[in-house]
């Protein structure tokens, strides 16, 4: 126990803080308490956003600031940070280590979502974000806010157009029952 905590500590001094990941880490402070300092959500509206690509959470967090995408508590959020803090904030979040883990078989991925969100709902495209353990109800609410274009993507408006609310609930069952955990 000892020898294993002398070599995580070792490792972080020899590391040494990196001035991007701490401007990073200050702004996450006042994301803690709905989306976890490490991205894994700390309450059950909230989605997951550690690990997801940098970009991907740059946008949104952009989308939130200059009203593209609405959301009561996250256009607050948003409008409140600079787009420096945006950048640093993204990084971090981007940086933390997740980890999927599938809970049934593989064969049951909905074919329809893997080519970009995964089997696991980590996204395999850089632009898409993982889906690994967001609440269904997270899931289903945004796939229907691209379907009445209250959210808008070329790609997922046209998809969830084509799903029924079954449908929603079905893929959003898959992507929620898997365990997601940060290191
Ligand atoms: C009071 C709770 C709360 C706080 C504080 C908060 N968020 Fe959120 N965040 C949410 C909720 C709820 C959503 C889901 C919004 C929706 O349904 O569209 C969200 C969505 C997001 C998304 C979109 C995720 C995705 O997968 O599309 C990002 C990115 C995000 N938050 C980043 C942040 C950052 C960075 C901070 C801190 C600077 C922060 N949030 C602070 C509650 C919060
Ligand atoms: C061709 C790639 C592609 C496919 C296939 C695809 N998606 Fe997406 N998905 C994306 C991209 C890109 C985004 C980010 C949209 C944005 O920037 O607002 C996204 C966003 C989402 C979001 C919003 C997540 C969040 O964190 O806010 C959900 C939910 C989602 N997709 C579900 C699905 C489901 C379910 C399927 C299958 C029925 C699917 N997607 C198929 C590319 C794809």
């Amino acid at each position: 126990m000892r020898r294993v905590l002398g070599i995580v500590l070792g490792g972080l001094l020899l590391a040494g803080p990196l001035p991007a990941q701490e401007a990073g880490r200050k702004v996450a402070g006042q994301c803690r308490t709905c989306h976890g300092l490490d991205g894994i959500a700390a309450i059950p509206i909230a989605p997951n956003i550690g690990g997801e690509p940098a970009a991907y959470l740059q946008a949104q967090l952009l989308a939130f600031k200059t009203g593209a995408r609405e959301h009561e508590m996250m256009s607050v959020v948003a409008a409140g940070l600079s787009e420096q803090q945006i950048a640093d904030v993204a990084d971090w979040y981007a940086a933390q280590n997740v980890t999927a883990t599938l809970t049934a078989p593989e064969e049951d991925a909905p074919e329809l979502c893997t080519a970009c969100h995964g089997v696991d709902g980590i996204a395999v495209a850089e632009d898409a974000p993982n889906l690994a353990g967001e609440p269904n109800i997270y899931i289903v609410t945004q796939l229907k806010a691209f379907r009445i274009g209250k959210r808008e993507h070329a790609v997922m408006s046209e998809i969830a157009k084509g799903l029924s609310d079954a449908e929603m609930r079905a893929v959003a069952d898959w992507y929620a029952a898997i365990d997601l955990t940060a290191e």
